[in-house]
């Protein structure tokens, strides 16, 4: 089993909160393990989460490596190389950012990632691709004889009174994946994302309980290791 964690932050819909998530998440599990390296990669040419936190980033804690529709040897190669490097470290965390889309040239690597956080929305429109998503990473793991990565859908811009999520839960039966705590529809996510200025800057707001919430979530079970003990024994 590999050292280090790599989380892998996708779904073929777009706009869902990818980008939001990965750089909030980033930035809280950097102040939780100040000396753990926690390193963000931007595969989409957008470059959206590169741009928000370069400025908060040491040089070497983040890339931008853009993985387009067309095969790009280059970044592919570059991008494998600094995954597996981080996954065969003690301790690191690499979360990695995606465009929308099919899977297409990056889904090698969420192969090699051990987990793929799927954002979504509670409505159809986002819902019913999300699961189709899912079902293609379930197809490949089965293809393969694999059990990682394993996924995690986190609601994402749910009603900030929203209690009961029976709803996802019915339709993640289908699938493979495990539900993580929702993060609500809130201005705070949405005005801080031309100038984001970090969790910090969020300290005391609504959406910085549910960020770190969701970050010790991911601690709980990305990387302590207790879903590949729970998978594993299964
Ligand atoms: N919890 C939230 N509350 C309010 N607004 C949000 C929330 N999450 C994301 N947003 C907003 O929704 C929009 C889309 O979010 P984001 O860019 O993170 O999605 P994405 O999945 O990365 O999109 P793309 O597919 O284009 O990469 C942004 O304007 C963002 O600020
Ligand atoms: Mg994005």
């Amino acid at each position: 089993m590999n050292a280090g964690k790599a989380i892998f932050v996708g779904n073929i819909k777009g706009g869902v909160g990818k980008s939001t998530l990965a750089v909030y998440l980033t930035d809280y599990l950097r102040q939780r393990y100040q000396r753990r390296s926690v390193m963000l990669l931007d595969t989409d040419p957008q470059g959206t989460s590169f741009e928000m936190l370069q400025p908060h980033s040491r040089a070497d804690d983040i890339k931008f490596l853009p993985i387009g529709d067309r095969y790009d040897g280059v970044s592919m190669t570059t991008l494998d190389g600094i995954l597996r490097r981080m996954l065969a470290q003690d301790d690191a965390v690499t979360i990695v950012d995606t465009g929308a889309g099919k899977l297409g040239n990056v889904w090698q690597m969420a192969m090699l990632c051990s987990t793929v956080l799927v954002p979504t929305s509670m409505s159809w429109t986002d819902l019913r691709p999300t699961i189709d998503f899912i079902k293609e990473l379930d197809d490949r793991k089965e293809d393969y004889g694999v059990v990682n990565p394993h996924v995690i859908v986190v609601p994402n811009r749910t009603s900030p009174s929203q209690k009961n999520f029976g709803q996802l839960a019915e339709a993640l039966e289908e699938v493979n994946a495990i539900m993580a705590p929702p993060i609500s529809d809130l201005s705070v996510a949405r005005s801080h994302s031309r100038e984001f200025n970090g969790i910090a800057s969020v300290a005391g707001t609504r959406f910085s309980e549910e960020i770190e919430r969701l970050g010790e979530f991911i601690i709980d079970y990305v990387i302590s290791g207790e879903l590949d003990r729970i998978y594993q024994s299964a």
